[in-house]
């Protein structure tokens, strides 16, 4: 394979080719060459991979380690105020996302019968109920509202609080927390203080679920003997934090982008049935969790390149979800699509857990969104909306809507 084009220093984040779009150079490099060798930095020699298949192959190959603990992660862009990490940061109890088989099956197994389709199914009624609760506070409001505050992040985390038990009234000192801890180019200290924060609070509530459980996915978890407090906690947070982040920025730039593309917001008015088709490409088309890490723990080949041992490795859902190669006319966002087969929910061991949770809330939330608010527009030019570039998971900050009528 060619030298070149490979990428120079850091990770191009510039959405230059649009708000919906991934930035122009990676999808340049995923033509050229989608398995780059990237320069971090910091200096490190390291890969991107950008192709559909090169991205999907490495997420099923545990060969590509998802632990911190045995090298540093070298981050592909810079960070303003934060010194490079130059050493392997420790295994965090609980947190198996960042674990590698068998440390991490044995804390997934005991959670995947909470999150089955069937369980989900089960939920489906009152999930649809939450989201029509909370869409008849927004019909009370003025206009303009912002959609984010009113709608997309009360729905998820309401949901995620009530499976976990987590007392939503809490939510004031933890979400504060997790935006710091969520935030990029935030200084090394305040992210460290704000995980403390977060772990102190969860640490405090699965005890007491420990000495008086009752029903629901924490207080299951609080009941077994073979888990400490310290995993417990990890488990909790990574559920807290991965539960709700995601599907409030799915809800809140999903929004934006139907209103952005009227005659696919006027097909999917038209008929209701197509919503599920509609989550599957949203999901493709925003990949909103796009950045992940592996770290290769040999040498790998992988599109034609040989992966060193012990480089890091960054994938790009985004840009693999919007390889040609794979999907037709990919950066058109076409909700008559089928567009299963997408790695927005990741591939492999690490497979989203939540993804039927996020299905559902997504059909609910939209349907029932565009069924209550038929005349719904953006209350500011599209270009003044605030987008989250500053965070690990892509969306608006904030999404100013108006509208002149509701429905039942
Ligand atoms: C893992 C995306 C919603 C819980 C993942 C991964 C992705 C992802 C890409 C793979 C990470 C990796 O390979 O390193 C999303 C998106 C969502 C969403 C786009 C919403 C639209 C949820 C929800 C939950 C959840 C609602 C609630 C429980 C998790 C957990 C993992 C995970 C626990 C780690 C799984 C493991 O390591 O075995 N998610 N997620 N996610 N997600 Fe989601």
């Amino acid at each position: 394979m060619s030298q070149t084009p490979s990428v120079p220093h850091g990770l191009p984040m510039d959405r230059d080719a649009g708000p919906f779009d991934p930035p122009r150079e990676i999808s340049r490099l995923r033509e050229a060459r989608p398995v780059s060798p990237m320069i971090f930095p910091d200096g490190h020699e390291g890969w991107l991979v950008t192709g559909y298949d090169e991205v999907r192959r490495l997420m099923a190959d545990t060969r590509f380690s998802s632990r911190q603990d045995i090298g540093p992660v070298h981050i592909p862009y810079e960070v303003p105020g934060v010194p490079a990490v130059t050493e392997p940061s420790p295994q965090e109890p609980g947190l198996f996302v960042s674990m590698d088989p068998p440390d991490h099956t044995r804390l997934r197994r005991m959670l995947t019968g909470a999150f089955t389709v069937k369980r989900m199914k089960e939920l489906e009624a009152h999930i649809a109920d939450i989201a029509e609760r909370q869409l008849d506070e927004m019909a009370r409001l003025t206009p303009p509202v912002d959609l984010v505050r009113e709608f997309a992040l009360p729905v998820p985390l309401l949901v995620i609080c009530e499976l976990l038990g987590v007392p939503y009234a809490d939510r004031t000192s933890f979400q504060a927390d997790t935006a710091t801890f969520m935030e990029k180019e935030v200084a090394l200290d305040e992210k460290i203080a704000a995980y403390t924060g977060l772990t102190t609070y969860l640490s405090e509530l699965v005890t007491r679920k420990r000495a008086t459980p009752g029903e629901d996915i924490l207080s299951d978890l609080a009941r077994r003997d073979d888990l400490t407090v310290e995993e417990l906690t990890g488990i909790a947070f990574l559920l807290l934090l991965a539960g709700h982040e995601t599907t409030v920025n799915m809800l809140g730039l999903g929004a934006f982008a139907l209103l952005e593309h009227p005659e696919q917001l006027a097909e999917l008015r038209a008929d209701p049935d197509l919503m599920p088709d509609a989550v599957e490409e949203l999901l493709r088309y925003l990949s909103v969790a796009d950045i992940f890490y592996r770290y290769a723990t040999e040498d790998i080949e992988l599109g034609g390149e040989t992966i060193g041992k012990g480089s890091t490795v960054v994938v790009s859902l985004l840009a693999a979800n919007r390889d040609p190669r794979r999907f037709d006319h990919p950066d058109t966002l076409d909700v008559r699509r089928k567009a299963r087969g997408h790695l927005s929910f990741g591939h492999g061991v690490h497979q989203c857990l939540g993804g039927q949770l996020a299905r559902i809330e997504m059909r609910a939330g939209f349907a029932g969104l565009l069924r209550r608010f038929p005349t719904l527009e953006l209350a500011i030019p599209a270009d003044e909306v605030r987008l989250r570039t500053n965070m690990n998971i892509y969306g608006v900050h904030e999404l100013p809507v108006t509208w002149t009528e509701t429905a039942p």
